[in-house]
């Protein structure tokens, strides 16, 4: 495997060296099993979530001493420093605590020059995402490119979304609020698939290196999406919200592309949330009624 220089890459190179050892932490939990707790009504944590962002917290203190750390499970460190890290120690939760194999380590770095106003974002200047089953690691710094275990990587070049294979992902908490599964329906009604895996920081890393040609939730937090957002735009493709408008840390909602299929998108969002384009879902009633009546006339 090429490996990236940390003259070259100072933030990714020593991030990805944490992200690789909490990854391999990560994965004898998974190994051995490990009981869910819940953090809500549904949401649930394991002890690996926990012990995992307890590394990645210490090793950054040791590593970028200077450096901020937010992390979902709670690390709150130093948030006024110029750098700030956004870490998901265990994205994926559920896959992992139910043996999917989909999830992954992420961490995104923020930089947040003197002077940034506290409601503003800065730039996201680094991300590394770490897969640890299959052993792949993303990185990306800004104006550098995004990598795979080394090697460049670049979007899809599909240009229609009827040819793409597309992502998304419905919250945990809340879940009867989401009307996530309508523009579940028309997307996959138009594209090769729609796939619903788990994990956002796997799915926007899919993105760049075009397994995926795009991928839309709404609801994500700072940490699923920091790192995510950078490979996604060092690999060639766009992130924004569903209007097209810029994609913010904490817009909630996400729509990553390959840049080529982002306008076709958000076409459709547009149209949907002015009811249009919306398929009439036959319901289990009238899907039985109908299948039932087929049955009668083929006998
Ligand atoms: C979740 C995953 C999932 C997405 C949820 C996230 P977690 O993160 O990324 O794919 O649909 O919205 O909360 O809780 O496993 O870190
Ligand atoms: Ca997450
Ligand atoms: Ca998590």
């Amino acid at each position: 495997m090429p490996e990236l220089d940390a003259s070259q890459f100072p933030f990714a190179v020593p991030a990805a060296a944490i992200a690789r050892e909490a990854g391999a932490l990560l994965k004898s939990y998974y190994e051995r099993g490990v009981t869910a707790e819940f953090k809500g009504d549904v949401d649930i944590v394991t002890e690996a979530d926990r012990a995992s962002e307890k590394l990645i917290g210490e090793r950054l203190r040791v590593v970028f001493p200077q450096h901020g750390v937010f992390g979902e499970e709670g690390t709150r460190q130093q948030l006024d420093s110029e750098y700030r890290w956004y870490i998901d120690p265990l994205d994926g939760t559920t896959n992992f605590a139910h043996g999917f194999p989909y999830f992954c380590v992420s961490m995104g770095l923020e930089h947040r020059p003197a002077g940034t106003p506290v409601d503003a974002d800065g730039v996201i200047v680094a991300g590394v995402i770490y897969e640890p089953l299959r052993d792949e690691l993303f990185i990306a710094e800004k104006g550098k490119g995004a990598y795979l275990n080394g090697r460049q990587i670049h979007v899809a070049p599909t240009a229609m979304l009827q040819e793409s294979l597309i992502a998304t992902g419905f919250p945990s908490r809340k879940r009867h609020e989401s009307p996530n599964i309508h523009f579940y329906q028309e997307f996959t009604l138009r594209s090769h698939g729609v796939r619903r895996a788990g994990a956002a920081a796997v799915d926007l890393a899919y993105v760049a290196c075009g397994r995926l040609e795009g991928f839309w939730e709404f609801n994500l937090n700072p940490w699923d999406t920091a790192a995510g957002s950078l490979l996604v735009t060092e690999a060639g493709g766009e992130i924004t919200r569903f209007d097209g408008s810029p994609f913010l840390l904490d817009s909630h909602e996400v729509l990553a592309t390959n840049g080529k299929i982002g306008k076709e998108m958000r076409t459709l969002f547009a149209d949907m949330f002015a009811g249009r384009n919306v398929s009439p879902i036959p319901t289990p009633e009238e899907f039985k009624k109908r299948r039932d009546e087929a049955a009668a006339a083929e006998r």
